[in-house]
């Protein structure tokens, strides 16, 4: 059945470890001995409720997640987030400083790619708050108007006590991400926060949750990330959130902040252990079955590693394409998405060529979005190192032919 699959470099819903599929299809008809299937069984059964539990010991154990935050788990996606993480940190901030103004009280958005615009966006249209762009990458890309970089930490202007500090790790989209290192330029610039207070630091982590440790952890108020790309299928989101964060969002309504649908609260989700309604029970088994077999595998360790070595070899091979003038970069140095690498194939119909010729080889989901066009290819987890080496063998042998007929 594996045999017959082929290599998907989507950007997600996106490519699992076929091992976890096909214990995952054993499961469906018979989760963990209990003889019903997983999508059959209770929620609120003794065994799903350990797998839940060991989830949570997963994530807690590879990512070093401190006692001081708890893991729970939703629906929604990373769209429902945007207003989630809203509407908990405005209660927060409502507690904290009930007699502020919404003109007073302030969220502000890191914006550098289209993921954090819509974030931003959703939290305008929410009101509340005054919406303070700390930052935004397009004035610093190369033609005025991509998001083609991370901006330098001398241009961020941040607010005193805001109610939210917002960034996306990893832009999905335009291929750009925060380097892990804080002494690179192009770090998210945390020693310009105020360390003095629990930072209201927010990071959307839809597209790399997992592929590597994640930078100041402990300073984060909420890290929140949609399952389909590293996880597990569409359906599952994961929070991280500080215990201070998770507040009596009815308290803060009657203060004036606006009331808060109960499945949105992280105070529900956290007095119900997730489980305040039914839960989306099938992708959560599968990510336990994918974060099963990245332990085995060496966990974030093992991960770091591999996924640094595969986005160098594809970085690579593009900048060989760029001296051949068939391939052009989209990105400005170090900020390169180890994630989703996007770069353009120079020339009249040369894109569609170079998707064409992949999917004949059986690499598919290279495409970039819509919205931006030009090539995309997501090294999420279960890609392999070995998948990779195949598409860079593909993107060589596009290039000399390329070079060939334009010489
Ligand atoms: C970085 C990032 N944030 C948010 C989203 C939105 O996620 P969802 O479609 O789960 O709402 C995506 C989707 O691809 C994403 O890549």
């Amino acid at each position: 059945m594996a045999s017959s699959r082929v290599l998907n470099f989507g950007a997600g819903p996106s490519a699992l470890p076929a091992s976890v599929l096909e214990k995952a299809a054993e499961g469906l008809l018979n989760f963990n001995g209990t003889g019903i299937g997983i999508a059959e069984i209770s929620h609120r059964s003794k065994e799903f409720t350990a797998f839940v539990a060991n989830l949570e010991f997963l994530i807690r154990t590879q990512l070093d997640v401190p006692p001081t935050h708890a893991i729970l788990f939703t629906q929604g996606g990373g769209s429902a987030q945007f207003s989630a993480t809203v509407l908990n940190l405005l209660a927060r901030h409502r507690l904290l400083h009930p007699h502020l103004s919404d003109d007073e009280r302030v969220m502000d958005y890191v914006v550098t790619g289209s993921w954090s615009e819509k974030a931003a966006e959703e939290a305008k249209r929410m009101g509340g708050s005054r919406v303070n762009v700390a930052v935004d990458s397009r004035k610093y890309s190369k033609d005025g108007k991509s998001f083609d970089n991370i901006p330098p930490h001398t241009e961020y202007a941040f607010s005193p006590d805001p109610a939210l500090i917002y960034y996306c790790e990893n832009e999905t989209v335009d291929g750009v991400e925060f380097s892990h290192k804080d002494a690179d330029a192009t770090s998210f610039p945390y020693h310009l926060l105020d360390k003095g207070a629990l930072l209201p630091l927010v990071a959307d982590y839809s597209s790399s949750f997992m592929c590597r440790p994640i930078p100041h952890l402990s300073d984060h108020a909420v890290i929140f990330a949609g399952a389909q790309k590293n996880i597990g299928p569409a359906g599952l989101t994961i929070l991280i959130v500080r215990q201070d964060c998770i507040v009596d969002v009815d308290a803060a309504a009657q203060l004036g902040a606006t009331p808060i649908p109960l499945t949105m609260s992280y105070k529900t989700l956290f007095d119900s252990k997730s489980l305040y309604n039914t839960p989306s029970v099938l992708p959560i088994y599968i990510a336990g079955l994918v974060l099963e077999h990245l332990a085995e595998l060496g966990g974030l360790k093992y991960y770091e590693q591999t996924n640094r070595k595969k986005a160098e070899k594809v970085y690579e091979a593009v900048r060989k394409g760029e001296e051949k003038a068939v391939l052009q970069r989209k990105v400005q140095d170090g900020a390169g998405s180890w994630m989703n690498v996007v770069f353009s194939v120079l020339g009249d119909g040369a894109e569609q060529r170079f998707i064409e010729g992949a999917e004949k080889e059986d690499m598919k989901g290279l495409k970039g979005h819509r919205s931006v066009g030009g090539i995309r290819v997501s090294l999420y987890n279960a890609i392999t190192e070995a998948d990779t080496d195949k598409l860079i063998g593909y993107i060589e042998k596009f290039v000399l032919a390329e070079s060939n007929t334009t010489s």
